[in-house]
Order: C-alpha cells, then sequence, then structure tokens
C-alpha cells in the first residue's frame, strides 16, 4: 500500500489546494493518533490517513476509499507531502503512470454506480466472477465477440493487467467492475445472462462466509440467468467440492452436471500449479431451467435531514445493533469540529456487509465513498442508521 513516513509534520490549515490536489478537511480520531485526510483529485475523493507513531508519522493510502488507478493515490501522498514540505524517511511512492494508463483503466473498468444506473446492452452478457490473471476471460471476449463479459474482480492489480490486455489486444466487449461478486449481482436485470463463470474460487476454509458460493448466491444467479443459461463452478478444493455440492443439492429443482478431471480451452495460472501437483479438478454446471420475475427495485439510501455531529456521536461510537438478518456496527468516531465529523461503520447483511463512512460535512449526512447499495438488508441497516442520527431510537 503506497505511504511515506516522516519524523516531523505540522499540518498546513485546510481545505488547501496543492497542484490537481485538495485537501478539504481532516477528522481526527479522539485518541488523536489516528487522523483522515478527505482528499481530492478531479472527480474523485479517498481518505488519506495520518497515523501518529511513537518516534514519527505514517501517512498512507485508505484501503476503503482507495480509487483506481492507484497512480492518483501515490500523487495525492506526493501532493501531501510537497505541501507540508516532508522530509520523508520512507516512501514508496514514487514513479508516474503514463497519461495512457488513464484513459485504458476508464474504457474497460467501471464503478458499480455505472452498473446500477447507466449499463445497457443489446448483447448477451457472461459473467466472469474472480477472473484474476484474466486468461479466460480474454479468451472468451475474444472467441465471442458477440457476447458482453463482465469481468468481476476485487483484487486491483489483476483489473490494471487485464485492461492493459484489452488495450494492447484490441479487445472491446469486456467491461470489469471492481466490486464483490455477491453484491454486484443483485444489480442485474432477470432472465439477462447467459453464462457465469466462477474459476478457482477462494476456499476460504477458516471463514467459510467469505466464500463467493452460498444459497442466496445461486438463487440469485439462477434469477438472472437465462432460461438454459448456466452457472459454470470449477474447483481444485476438495473442500469446496463438497460444500458446493450441499449448496446446489440443496435446492428445490436441479440440472446439475458434474464432471472431474475435464480439460477446458484455456488453463489459468492456478490451473495449471494443480494440475502439477495432480490435484483433481471438479466442474459443476448448473443449468437455470425457469424464467424468473423481474427484480422489484428498493429506494436509494440517503439521508434526508443535518444533525450536527456532536449531538449524535455519543450514541453511535462503537455500537452493534443486530437484527435477524442485518446488523449496523458502528466502529470509530472521527472529529472535524464541533458541528462535523466522520463515522466509520459496517453494515448490511451479515456474509456480505458493506464498509463504508458516513461523513457530516456542508450540512449533508453522506454515505462515502459512494451511496449504500439499495438491496434489502442494507435497507434495514439503513433505517436503524437513520433512526439513530434522528434520535428516534429507543
Ligand atoms: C484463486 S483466484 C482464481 C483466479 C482465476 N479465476 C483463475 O482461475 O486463475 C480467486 C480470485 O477471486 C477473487 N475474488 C475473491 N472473492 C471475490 C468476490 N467476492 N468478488 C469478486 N472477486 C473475488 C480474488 O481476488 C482472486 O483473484
Amino acid at each position: 500500500m503506497p505511504n511515506i513516513q516522516t519524523k516531523t509534520l505540522s499540518l498546513h490549515p485546510l481545505p488547501a489546494t496543492f497542484g490537481e490536489y485538495r485537501f478539504e478537511f481532516v477528522a481526527e480520531a479522539p485518541n488523536g493518533r489516528e487522523s483522515l485526510i478527505f482528499t481530492r483529485y478531479k472527480d474523485k475523493a479517498f481518505f488519506l490517513i495520518l497515523i501518529k507513531r511513537k518516534n514519527d508519522y505514517l501517512i498512507k493510502a485508505d484501503k476503503l476509499s482507495r480509487v483506481a488507478p492507484i497512480y492518483i493515490v501515490k500523487d495525492g501522498l506526493k501532493a501531501f507531502r510537497d505541501l507540508h514540505g516532508l522530509e520523508t524517511t520512507f516512501s514508496n511512492i514514487e514513479g508516474k503512470a503514463p497519461l495512457e494508463h488513464i484513459q485504458k483503466s476508464d474504457r474497460y473498468l467501471k464503478d458499480i454506480s455505472y452498473f446500477i444506473e447507466e449499463f445497457q446492452t443489446d448483447k448477451e452478457i457472461w459473467i466472469e466472477i474472480g477472473f484474476g490473471s484474466g486468461r479466460h476471460l480474454l479468451h472468451q471476449a475474444k472467441k465471442h465477440p458477440d457476447i458482453q463479459m463482465i469481468g468481476l474482480e476485487i483484487h486491483a492489480p489483476s483489473i490494471e493487467q487485464v485492461a492493459k490486455q484489452c488495450k494492447i489486444q484490441g479487445i472491446e466487449n469486456i467491461l470489469m467492475c471492481k466490486f464483490d461478486a455477491r453484491i454486484f449481482l443483485e444489480f442485474l436485470p432477470s432472465n439477462s445472462v447467459g453464462r457465469i463463470f466462477v474459476h478457482f474460487p477462494v476456499p476460504w476454509d477458516k471463514k467459510p462466509h467469505r466464500r463467493v458460493i452460498s444459497k442466496s448466491f445461486v438463487q440469485e444467479s439462477l434469477r438472472l440467468l437465462k432460461k438454459g443459461g448456466t452457472l459454470e463452478l470449477r474447483t481444485d478444493s476438495e473442500n469446496y467440492y463438497l460444500y458446493a455440492l450441499e449448496t446446489f443439492t440443496a435446492l428445490n429443482r436441479l440440472d446439475l452436471h458434474l464432471r472431474k478431471n475435464q480439460e477446458i480451452e484455456v488453463s489459468s495460472k492456478y490451473e495449471d500449479r494443480w494440475k502439477r501437483q495432480e490435484k483433481n479438478i471438479y466442474d459443476f454446471i448448473l443449468t437455470n431451467e425457469e424464467i424468473s420475475e423481474p427484480k422489484p427495485k428498493c429506494d436509494r439510501l440517503v439521508f434526508e435531514g443535518w444533525v450536527p455531529f456532536g449531538e449524535v456521536k455519543a450514541r453511535l461510537d462503537r455500537r452493534l445493533i443486530r437484527g435477524e438478518d442485518y446488523f449496523v456496527h458502528f466502529e470509530q468516531c472521527y472529529d472535524i469540529d464541533e458541528e462535523r465529523g466522520v463515522i466509520k461503520l459496517s453494515f448490511g447483511a451479515y456474509e456480505r456487509c458493506e464498509h463504508k463512512y458516513l461523513i457530516f460535512n456542508n450540512n449533508k449526512i453522506q454515505y462515502f465513498p459512494y451511496e449504500s447499495l439499495p438491496i434489502a438488508q442494507n435497507s434495514k441497516s439503513h433505517q436503524k442508521i437513520k433512526e439513530l442520527i434522528y434520535g428516534k431510537y429507543d
């Protein structure tokens, strides 16, 4: 993660602009050890985190609000360093991406709001979840130019690599989103997808709640698959194989094909490794047999009235609320001043929650880095958050 370290630091009054970067405010945790610096670059915004350590300061990119491509964050750290005239004792932010890099990423990489609000296609959609090095995604896109491929990944360097390959190979039919696939699927229309590929998902043997395949994921996949469309899982993990078998066979009706050690057209880096180790490889191909109802849209999850931060922070700090299928956890408050502040929180469904900030600034209360996604469990959490903020909670 990009970061710089320095022995001395005295914060410049904010807001302050340096080059194309604007540092709008600093929000400080009550222990004074950690602060968030709200940073803008053109239409993108993110936090830098400032940590006061025993003998020095660490300034790093915040994981939750990090923007892509990563050079934007690195240049933000450089602007912060130069605005404060810092002498760094450590830095890993040198090097600059060429302009071409930005254009390439913007063309192939779209954020979730694009898929919720703008995305439309006449083509059949195929989705690959966790495409990693992208060999299979690129192969399918080249072989099927009439198909709109959507690649979902949470690992930014993989996305940047595949975007580069799309440009080099002149591929037009791939769009990627850096987003948890388990939530992404909720925003696609019913009966719109031909194939969903999940190749070698992380088995998460010790944290099964993080697995991509789950009962609700399979049901959501069936909703968005066309009649005859397929969900295709390929795994080398015996545990995951047994887990997936149990998950699939729990469905009411089932058209499932199971294959062992079958070659497919393209072998990924992971697959090559498993084959060298002579591991078994299992394929599940689940075919959707039904036409699904359209999914009703949830309302946007926004805040309409203003409450000064000072009034609410005492009742929010470190509070945990548990519902049957949702929760809200206020993890940490940060003060900008008496009236304004930031809260770090997590909420939504237990197995696929959202991590966000809530910013109280400019007489507005807003989720950051983007609006909370309108899905059922988030909606219930949002309702509880509103009750607490506006003081209707007993
Ligand atoms: C073991 S790798 C397999 C990569 C590739 N499919 C292959 O066969 O080489 C699993 C990939 O899934 C991605 N991943 C894990 N959980 C995810 C999620 N919830 N949504 C999207 N991608 C995810 C990881 O970042 C990782 O790149």
